[in-house]
């Protein structure tokens, strides 16, 4: 890397914060469909005729908005950031939003080692508002990654389906949509169960055969009393640290049938030694989740054997990796 590329790299931040600006200011919305021009856009938003002027012509300098004549509206590239779902960036903008105000921070994550927001089930109680965004955003990103990672888990055979940790229930939902007579339960923290059904219901989900219940990925039998052909454990791991990570190895191995399927998804630590974007990750853990980090695969094949399943299979989904295997028969 050059002194410009290093430089690059440090005013790197001008980029994002440009688009999250956009979008708070409500320009994003205003640049979607036609568009308008600098006077309608500052009317439109309430915003300064000398901030729309700067912001704009910035977001066209970077190749998300595209100029005719006098109007500015979103280009192609642009687009998704005005849309919802698998293929929009409106939600996963207000995601980084909130990481980005932490990350200002984040030489305090780095000299106390300790994480920069409350776990996950503390703001499921505190601000469920703002982490049902977060699940919903999370549902996003799923939602690019499932049409890979289903056909890759082979479940064919599977008549059940526990998603550990299943978040907003995208995953929950592909599976589902592949197979409409797999039953599949997310288990889920108490206090996120509500959210889950909530992004649920509003994901289409009603007519499926999929349930919410409250367990504990870290116990023995998750806190249920049942079996399941098969368990999804999707970017829960990360969230815990080594021993929480390994009991829910472990937890998901115990409610599983001889010939059960478990299937691990995550970012492992083997990716990011040539991976800054992978590596980087593990950053964005210490900042979100106190003890989370990503695992690495040495790890995480030790606490399979530990919990009695055999040899995985290991599937690259580009950005994460898939760990299919299977309980002694
Ligand atoms: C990063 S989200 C992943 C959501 C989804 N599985 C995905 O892949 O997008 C982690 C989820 O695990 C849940 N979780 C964390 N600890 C848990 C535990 N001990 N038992 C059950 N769920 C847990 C969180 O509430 C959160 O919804």
């Amino acid at each position: 890397m050059g002194w410009g590329e290093l430089y690059g790299t440090l005013t790197g931040y001008q980029g994002a914060a440009a688009i999250m600006a956009a979008d708070r200011s409500g320009l994003i919305a205003a640049l979607a469909g036609d568009g308008g021009s600098l006077d309608e856009l500052a009317a439109r938003t309430g915003a300064s005729a000398r901030g729309v002027d700067a912001l704009v012509r910035a977001l066209v300098a970077m190749g998300i908005v595209e100029s005719i004549g006098s109007a500015y509206r979103l280009g192609p590239t642009g687009a998704p950031l005005a849309a919802t779902g698998p293929d929009g960036l409106d939600r996963l903008i207000r995601k980084e939003a909130v990481f980005y105000a932490l990350w200002a921070r984040l030489d305090g994550a780095v000299r106390t080692g300790d994480a920069l927001l409350a776990p996950f089930a503390e703001r499921a109680r505190t601000e469920p508002a703002a982490a049902e965004a977060f699940l919903l955003a999370l549902n996003d990103l799923a939602g690019r990654v499932a049409p890979d990672l289903v056909p890759a888990a082979r479940l064919e055979g599977a008549r059940s389906l526990v998603d550990v940790g299943g978040g907003g229930g995208a995953y929950a939902l592909a599976f589902s949509g592949a197979d409409p007579g797999l039953d599949v339960t997310i288990v889920e923290q108490p206090s996120v169960v509500p959210l889950t059904e909530r992004a649920l219901a509003a994901a289409g989900a009603a007519g499926t055969r999929i349930r919410v219940v409250a367990g504990d990925a870290t116990r023995r039998g998750l806190g249920l009393d049942e079996r399941f052909d098969a368990a999804l454990v999707s970017h829960l791991l990360h969230d815990m640290d080594p021993e929480a990570a390994r009991a829910a190895v472990r937890g998901a191995a115990s409610v599983l049938g001889p010939g059960g399927v478990l299937l691990v998804h995550d970012v492992f630590r083997e990716q990011g030694d040539t991976d800054p974007v992978v590596a980087l990750f593990d950053v964005m853990m210490l900042v979100e989740n106190q003890g989370g980090r990503t695992h690495s695969l040495a790890d995480l094949r030790g606490w399979l054997v530990e919990a009695g399943m055999g040899e995985p299979e290991v599937h690259s989904l580009g950005f994460t990796t898939l760990l299919r295997v299977e309980a002694a028969g």
